[in-house]
């Protein structure tokens, strides 16, 4: 592998020109609050941000906080609720993971907070735990995520098709990580990354450190194309009685514990000429398979963007007359949804 050797010069502009960067540009966030910034707030806080944008973030890590303040109060807390809490923000193993883990916490007392440790506990990964014990202790372990090895990547020209990439860029961030105020240049690299350095035309002319950087200038622009996603499609059935409405238990194993409304699988858009048929014979053959013979239309949809795919969604709202029993389903009144997670 080829090793970067970094010069001293290079280690302390870069540090230097990154940490004066962020005096005046750091991103004010709830989980920066320094006041109430410990252990627990840090955990919730970077379990929710990965693979979640900060906007997004923002508002969930608000109401999880006010509904469990410290890890005494979320010690207390079900699977089930947290769920609730979580509903919306996707990647449900995380949810359930962060419950795992309370409960180790819990029943262990809390366990020295180191990187190895923390790998120790469900859902915690290496960026998870260098990111604690930097931003929480001032560790100096290298922290590195997508972002951050996007603008190293950069920097050092590197191709992430390359071989041996994860374990150059490793290499790099540990050489630029400084021992002290790792707290800091940590988040700095985030705010950088999601301010200046973007995935898709970065800012170079006013990044901090352009002038160590091998790519600076020289990113090709992109237009901001809606990349062509595979599409799918699928349908959900909004069954009613009185005001009782037909849910389920999710299907997919990720999403264990979660309910929905009945919906089908997903089809990929192969033919756009011919997906009206193929939404009526699905609707039919479900209406069917569950002993129904209501009559339906099919006029409102969502369209939902998934990491992969985009999603179009269908909905078929039915209105039984006569309540009956469904093997695979179960009625709830509408005013107790609120208290069910919904995928
Ligand atoms: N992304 C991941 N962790 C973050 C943090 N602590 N602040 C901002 N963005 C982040």
């Amino acid at each position: 592998m080829k090793e970067y050797h970094i010069s001293e010069k290079y280690k302390r502009d870069w540090q230097k020109n990154i940490l004066s960067w962020y005096d005046l540009n750091a991103r004010s966030l709830p989980w920066r609050e320094l006041k109430s910034q410990n252990f627990y707030r840090i955990w919730i806080s970077e379990v929710m941000l990965q693979q979640t944008m900060v906007k997004t973030v923002i508002p969930y890590y608000k109401k999880f906080i006010k509904k469990w303040p410290s890890i005494d109060y979320f010690y207390k807390a079900t699977l089930e609720e947290i769920l609730l809490i979580w509903q919306g923000l996707g990647y449900y193993q995380r949810a359930k993971n962060l419950y795992l883990a309370k409960e180790i916490l819990r029943k262990n007392e809390l366990i020295e907070i180191n990187i190895e440790n923390l790998m120790n506990l469900p859902g915690i990964g290496e960026y998870v735990a260098s990111a604690i014990c930097a931003i929480l202790k001032d560790e100096n372990c290298a922290v590195v995520d997508g972002n951050i090895k996007r603008i190293l990547s950069r920097a050092f020209d590197l191709n992430k098709n390359e071989k041996l990439y994860k374990k150059k860029v490793v290499n790099l961030a540990t050489q630029l990580t400084p021992l002290i105020n790792n707290k800091n240049y940590c988040q700095s690299l985030m705010d950088l990354a999601n301010k200046v350095c973007l995935p898709k035309n970065p800012d170079c002319t006013v990044c901090p450190v352009g002038s160590l950087c091998l790519s600076s200038g020289k990113v090709v622009q992109q237009k901001t194309n809606n990349q062509e996603k595979v599409k799918k499609f699928g349908l959900i059935f909004i069954v009613k009685y009185k005001d009782f409405f037909l849910i389920e238990k999710t299907k997919d194993k990720l999403l264990e514990n979660l309910y929905c409304f009945p919906l089908t699988d997903f089809t990929e858009f192969t033919n756009s000429n011919t997906y009206e048929i193929k939404i009526t014979d699905i609707a039919t053959k479900w209406l069917t398979n569950n002993g129904l013979d209501n009559a339906f239309t099919i006029n409102k949809s969502i369209n939902h963007t998934f990491s992969h795919f985009r999603l179009n969604l269908f909905i078929i709202e039915l209105k039984l007359k006569n309540i009956r029993n469904f093997k695979k389903y179960e009625w709830i009144r509408k005013k107790d949804l609120k208290n069910k997670p919904i995928s």
